[in-house]
């Protein structure tokens, strides 16, 4: 299949381009660089050995998207393109409304007047809301409690596609709910590359594991977890990147929604062992307060994705870390490295 990806350039966004080629599909980017670069598509079209087509549009110019349906024909979209970050979406809401929903709309509605009725959709398991328990299953109601306006725009969207699944009975739909994506493509080439401070735990372990920051900063280790700090489900992006493969290859009429995490929980002490050892690098940290908002536990339950998509994570916590010590230690200052 012909595949569109908006935020195709992004982290995720760019080991799903990767996973789609190696399973014979064409992507296409679509990405407006608000939060990443050139080099990276150039990067990926490095690894699937031909440069793949690149449009620099903002989804929200519906005219430019329409111009790029009617040049490429795609028969799918994978929709990743949006802005992620929690704490920015507390502190300006509107641009997060704006931008996560208009892109959406003006993508939908492209999609509709050039009959393309195959899309699945970048969700996060914060659209479960603060009112489950985990681990979180796909039957559990979503939305209750969610703290952010980020998280609620992904929720809005999963709404809005699932109601167009009901008016339009050929639409097919799926919406997947990340866990904590973490990793990279093993390479070195691709990886997560954060334009400001890492608000994830991942990225910030490695910026220090590369020297480019003193130490980590454990936020609470009173939680009521067997070393008091918090645990999540991480997941390597590649893994992630094969669901993305196995949900599109899956599409059927109506909505569906999946988890895509490994139904293990891993806490932020056992992370940072794990990048000591896969990095050889200290790492020193310090505990300080708990971050306001943050669950003690969130991990999924992956049977319905096992099942129905056959798809599984299959790549350790430690196969994550060393692939993205490969990227972060060859390209300590990510794509703007000299390379
Ligand atoms: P990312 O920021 O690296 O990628 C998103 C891409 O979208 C960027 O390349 C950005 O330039 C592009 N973009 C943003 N607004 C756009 C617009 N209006 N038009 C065109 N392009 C636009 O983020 P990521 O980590 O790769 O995440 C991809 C998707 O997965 C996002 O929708 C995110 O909300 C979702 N998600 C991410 C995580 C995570 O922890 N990384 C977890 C759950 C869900
Ligand atoms: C993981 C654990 C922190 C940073 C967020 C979003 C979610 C999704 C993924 C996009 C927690 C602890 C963190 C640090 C720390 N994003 N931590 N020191 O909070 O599970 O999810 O990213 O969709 O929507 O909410 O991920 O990586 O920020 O935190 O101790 O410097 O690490 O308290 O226990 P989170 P995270």
């Amino acid at each position: 299949m012909k595949v569109l990806l908006t935020g195709g350039a992004g982290y995720i966004g760019t080991h799903v381009a990767v996973e789609l080629a190696a399973s014979g599909h064409v992507p296409v980017i679509v990405d407006n660089l608000v939060n990443s670069s050139d080099e990276a598509v150039r990067r990926v079209g490095e690894i699937i050995g031909w440069p793949l087509p690149f449009h620099p549009v903002d989804l929200r110019d519906e005219p430019a998207l329409r111009a790029v349906f009617e040049v490429e024909q795609p028969d799918a979209v994978i929709h990743l393109a949006g802005l992620k970050a929690v704490g920015e979406s507390v502190a300006d809401p509107l641009l997060y409304y704006r931008v996560n929903l208009e892109s959406t709309l003006s993508l939908v509605s492209v999609m509709h007047d050039c009959g393309v009725k195959k899309i699945v959709f970048s969700s996060t398991a914060t659209a479960y809301g603060t009112q489950v328990q985990p681990p979180f299953v796909e039957s559990n109601p979503g939305g209750l409690g969610i703290s952010h306006p980020y998280g609620k725009t992904k929720y809005m969207i999963e709404q809005v596609l699932a109601d167009l699944a009901v008016a339009d009975p050929a639409l097919e739909v799926t919406l997947l709910r990340y866990f904590n994506p973490i990793g990279a493509h093993p390479s070195g080439r691709i990886g997560e590359d954060p334009a400001q401070i890492p608000n994830n735990l991942a990225p910030f372990i490695l910026q220090v594991a590369v020297g480019r920051r003193d130490q980590v900063q454990v936020f609470g280790n009173n939680y009521p977890t067997p070393d008091g700090t918090g645990l999540r489900d991480y997941v390597h992006v590649m893994d992630l990147a094969d669901g993305h493969v196995a949900a599109l290859e899956h599409l059927r009429p109506g909505s569906r929604l999946y988890n895509l995490g490994t139904g293990t929980a891993t806490s932020v002490l056992e992370l940072i062992r794990a990048y000591r050892q896969a990095s050889g690098q200290e790492i020193p940290y310090e505990i300080v307060a708990r971050r306001p908002g943050d669950d003690p536990v969130t991990y999924a339950v992956v049977s319905l994705a096992e099942r129905e998509l056959k798809w599984t994570a299959k790549r350790s916590i430690y196969d994550a870390c060393v692939d993205s010590w490969a990227w972060q230690s060859a390209n300590p200052n990510g794509y703007t490295s000299d390379q």
